[in-house]
């Protein structure tokens, strides 16, 4: 694994835009993993900016993002097609059939269907994670299964906790969301895993030091040859 250090959230976001605009220059129709949160906010501005620029086009780019809330229709603001609307695809000249999520409100049994059967067409050059406070990277929650393709998740009390914050109460957040697996995600030929916060750090160490558990599903990372950690600084040095 290969470990970049920053001192802000702002030079996280430059770091990985960096790698990302990279790939894109040498393989415009590249396909990327894309992932939701606070964390990659900083990337996607520098994606935004990387356009306005001209130092790249997304026009042959195509994205699948991890996951999304059931039940929230894609004009709802907490929804994570909403977020990536509002984020990044409407600042930049990716085609918009060119972006792919799983469906919150489909049928949940023909949105992993139809999700598994995309990503089976398409291999993910570089898959952008943010994680959570319990090792989940997706949804994938810990317990989940090494193996597991896209899925229905029942979300951890701890994810609800945690992202209830975007919500107006706990008992807004949904209760299941359709995710990507672990095995999908390590599918991809890379991956950067971006951790920005304090509150990261349990997480973070099971990924650098390990042991590769289920009950911290990023651990698994640590088996992919391909893996970039863009982290701060501080939170590393109290590792
Ligand atoms: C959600 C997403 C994850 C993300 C996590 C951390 O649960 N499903 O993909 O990594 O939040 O979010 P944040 O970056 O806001 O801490």
């Amino acid at each position: 694994m290969r470990i970049i250090a920053v001192d802000n959230i702002e030079d996280m976001g430059e770091a990985a835009a960096d790698l990302i605009i990279e790939k894109i220059i040498s393989k415009p129709d590249c396909v990327l993993g894309l992932a939701t949160g606070s964390t990659p906010l900083s990337l996607y501005i520098r994606l935004i900016r990387a356009y306005e620029q001209k130092t790249v086009s997304y026009k042959e780019v195509k994205s699948f993002n991890l996951d999304e809330y059931r039940g929230l229709e894609q004009d709802n603001p907490n929804s994570y097609h909403y977020y990536m609307k509002e984020n990044l695809f409407k600042y930049i000249d990716i085609l918009p059939e060119n972006t792919y999520l799983p469906s919150g409100t489909m049928d949940a049994d023909e949105a992993i269907r139809t999700y598994k059967e995309l990503l089976k067409d398409h291999q993910i050059d570089i898959q952008v994670l943010g994680i959570g406070t319990n090792g989940h990277i997706g949804f994938n929650e810990p317990g989940v299964s090494f193996e597991s393709s896209v899925h229905l998740v029942e979300l951890d009390e701890q994810t609800i906790e945690d992202n209830s914050r975007y919500f107006e109460s706990l008992d807004d957040v949904p209760k299941q969301a359709i995710t990507m697996g672990i095995a999908d995600i390590m599918a991809a030929k890379s991956i950067i895993l971006m951790a920005g916060t304090e509150n990261k750090k349990n997480a973070l160490r099971c990924v650098l030091e390990g042991p590769v558990t289920d009950e911290c599903p990023a651990s698994i990372l640590r088996k992919h040859k391909g893996l970039t950690i863009v982290a701060l600084k501080n939170v590393l040095n109290e590792i």
